[in-house]
C-alpha cells in the first residue's frame, strides 16, 4: 500500500475549506485526495487526475463520493481536463510528484531493480505503440543520448561507463528486462559503488530512465503555470517533489511567482517529513514539500 506523503503538513498548506473545488493533479490511490474529501465536505468538488488507469480504477472503487470526479489522463492536460467537465475556476491544487510505492512494487512495469520485469517504466498502465518505453531508450537510442540522460536525469557519474556497455550488450544480445539492465550497471561500476549499503548502484540509472521516459522534468513549470491559472485569487498550489532537479524548478516557479508579486512563499524553506515519518514510511525521505498563494488581484474594477 502506498502511504500518503507529508499528508498532514499537505492539509495544513493547501487548506481545503467546506465547499472548496481542489485539484490532486497526481492522485494515485488517494491518500491526499480522501483528506481533502473530509474537509471540503458534500458541497465541494475534487478533481483527481493520473496516467494509470489501474490504480485509477482501484482508486475508483475505494472512492464513492460523488463530489469526486476522477479522470484518466495527463496533467499536462489540466486545463483541457478540467474544461471537460465544466470547472473553470479550482480553490487550490495539489501536485505530489514521481510514483507510487504500489508502482513501484507491484505494477510490474520495471519500475524496480529488485524485480525483474519488462523494461517500461511509464506511469501510463494502457500503453499504446507510440508510448516510449525504458526499453527503446536502452535499446535504441544512441550512446550518448543514453549516457546524457543518466548523467542529466540521475546524476550518474558512472554514466558513460554504463551507456558504452549497455551498447555492447545489445549487439549480442536485446536488453529486455530489469535484471538484464542491473546486471550491466554491476559491471560497468567499481567495487565500492557496487556494494555502497546506503545507495544502491542502480538507484540513479533507475531514476534517471523514468524521468526520461515519463517526461517528468520537461514543462513542469509550464504545467504548474497552467494550474495556477485556473486558481481563484487567495488560493494555495502544493507540491511534492522527491530529487532535487524537480525542487529546483517547483523552487524556481515559487521564487518567480513571488518576484512578480503575484504570489506569497508560504515555505521559506521546503518542508521535509520527520524522523518519525521516515522511520515508518522510508519511500518518504526524500520528499520537500512547497506551498505558494496566490495573491489577491489588486486592480478595482470602476
Ligand atoms: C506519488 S504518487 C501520488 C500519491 C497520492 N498523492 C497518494 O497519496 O495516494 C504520484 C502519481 O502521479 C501520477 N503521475 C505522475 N506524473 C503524472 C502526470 N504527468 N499526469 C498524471 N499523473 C501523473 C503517477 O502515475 C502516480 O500515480
Amino acid at each position: 500500500m502506498h502511504k500518503p506523503v507529508l499528508l498532514k503538513e499537505s492539509i495544513e498548506f493547501l487548506k481545503p475549506e467546506k465547499g472548496d473545488i481542489i485539484l490532486d493533479a497526481t492522485i494515485n490511490g488517494g491518500g491526499h485526495t480522501q483528506e481533502i474529501l473530509k474537509k471540503i465536505g458534500e458541497k465541494g468538488k475534487l478533481i483527481g487526475i493520473d496516467q494509470d488507469a489501474i490504480i485509477l480504477q482501484e482508486t475508483r472503487n475505494k472512492i464513492k463520493d460523488e463530489n469526486a470526479i476522477l479522470i484518466n489522463g495527463n496533467f499536462r492536460d489540466l486545463d483541457e481536463l478540467l474544461k471537460n467537465n465544466n470547472v473553470e475556476k479550482i480553490d487550490g491544487a495539489i501536485f505530489d510528484l514521481g510514483m507510487s510505492t504500489v508502482q513501484l512494487e507491484e505494477s510490474g512495469r520495471g519500475f524496480s531493480f529488485r524485480k525483474n520485469e519488462p523494461l517500461l517504466m511509464t506511469f501510463r498502465s494502457d500503453l499504446n505503440g507510440s508510448d516510449l518505453t525504458a526499453y527503446d531508450i536502452i535499446n535504441k537510442w544512441s550512446e550518448k543520448d543514453i549516457s546524457d540522460i543518466l548523467y542529466k536525469y540521475g546524476e550518474e557519474k558512472y554514466s558513460r561507463r554504463i551507456a558504452r556497455n549497455i551498447v555492447n550488450q545489445r549487439e549480442r544480445k536485446e536488453v529486455k528486462n530489469t535484471f538484464d539492465l542491473v546486471e550491466i550497471i554491476r559491471l560497468s561500476t567499481p567495487p565500492f559503488y557496487r556494494n555502497n549499503h546506503k545507495i544502491n548502484c542502480c538507484t540513479k540509472t533507475f531514476q534517471a530512465l523514468r524521468i526520461a521516459v515519463n517526461n517528468e522534468l520537461n514543462a513542469l513549470e509550464e504545467r504548474l503555470e497552467k494550474a495556477w491559472q485556473l486558481l481563484f485569487s487567495g488560493s494555495r498550489l502544493v507540491v511534492i517533489s522527491f530529487h532535487s532537479l524537480e525542487d529546483r524548478i517547483v523552487k524556481n516557479f515559487c521564487k518567480n511567482k513571488s518576484v512578480a508579486e503575484e504570489g506569497k512563499i508560504l515555505t521559506k524553506k521546503p518542508v521535509i517529513p520527520s524522523e518519525e515519518e521516515i522511520k515508518l514510511n522510508s519511500a518518504s525521505r526524500s520528499a520537500k514539500l512547497r506551498s505558494i498563494e496566490k495573491n489577491y488581484n489588486e486592480f478595482i474594477e470602476l
